[in-house]
């Protein structure tokens, strides 16, 4: 990859290389996937040719699997390193709680098993995916391709009693054909306008059957590094963000209450 062209560039390239900074000799890694990720790389490779840095990459896509190899990273499954020290993705928002939506580049399943699987998430970000309210990218949701239609319609339904503004829900296609993952499904776009409680509706959504994981990372996300246009950075890490009272916390408190 060549030097940053663009100023969003730069801002992705700046948030990346000071994330890969972070990794220290031995350390097992997530790999995210997308084009803040493709940074990553690119600056992992930097420090692996100059400071001779050893590490093991987790990728989380076929897309990045590719990638680093052709950096000359080394890489291996997830099953074979059981469990990472750290784990540096893109998003495609994060708001001050450091929650996340994920899965612009289809990857999100992989990213958010590779991402609980490690001992600390890093996202790294433009300043354009800070966003006060989740939820004008649309939640990318991963879902089995049998009963496609039924699936969506039931999206649909139960997002209308929920804490959104609007419930469309678009099968993602590439040009006439349905888009598949790396685990061979397909994803449902959902327009949510804004997306009042994120805790909440991931658990829900999770609860249809057809779907297999959907893009809000809520929980996962240890630290934000934002990188900026005059290729500054910026740091927002979970000790920053105030703690949830108990109450506010508790998902399960209506089924509790009398
Ligand atoms: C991939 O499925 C996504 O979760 C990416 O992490 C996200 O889309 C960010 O991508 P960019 O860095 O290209 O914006």
């Amino acid at each position: 990859m060549s030097d940053p062209a663009t100023k969003a560039d730069i801002a992705k390239s700046a948030a990346a290389k000071h994330a890969a900074a972070l990794v220290k000799d031995g350390m097992k890694i997530g790999l995210g996937t997308g084009s803040t990720a493709a940074w990553l790389i690119k600056h992992l490779a930097d420090r692996q040719r100059q400071e001779n840095l050893r590490f093991t990459g987790v990728p989380t896509s076929l897309q990045t699997a590719d990638l680093a190899t052709a950096e000359g990273l080394m890489l291996t499954t997830l099953d074979q390193a059981k469990w990472l020290d750290l784990t540096i993705d893109g998003t495609d928002e994060f708001d001050e709680d450091l929650s996340l939506v994920k899965g612009g580049g289809g990857a999100l399943l992989r990213e958010k098993i590779v991402a609980t699987a490690s001992d600390r998430m890093v996202v790294i970000a433009d300043d354009t995916k800070r966003v006060s309210t989740l939820g004008a990218f649309p939640l990318p949701v991963e879902v089995v391709g049998f009963g496609l239609s039924t699936t969506l319609m039931l999206l649909e339904e139960m997002l209308e009693g929920l804490d959104v503004t609007g419930n469309k829900a678009i099968p993602r296609m590439v040009g006439d054909d349905l888009f598949f993952t790396d685990e061979g499904h397909h994803i449902i776009d959902l327009h949510l306008g804004r997306i009042g409680d994120a805790r909440q509706l991931s658990l829900v959504l999770n609860q249809v059957p057809g779907v297999v994981e959907n893009g809000l990372f809520v929980d996962i996300c240890d630290l934000v590094i934002t990188g900026y246009a005059d290729g500054t950075t910026s740091e927002r890490g979970i000790e920053t963000v105030a703690p949830l009272r108990a109450e506010e916390n508790n998902v399960f408190k209506d089924l509790t209450d009398a």
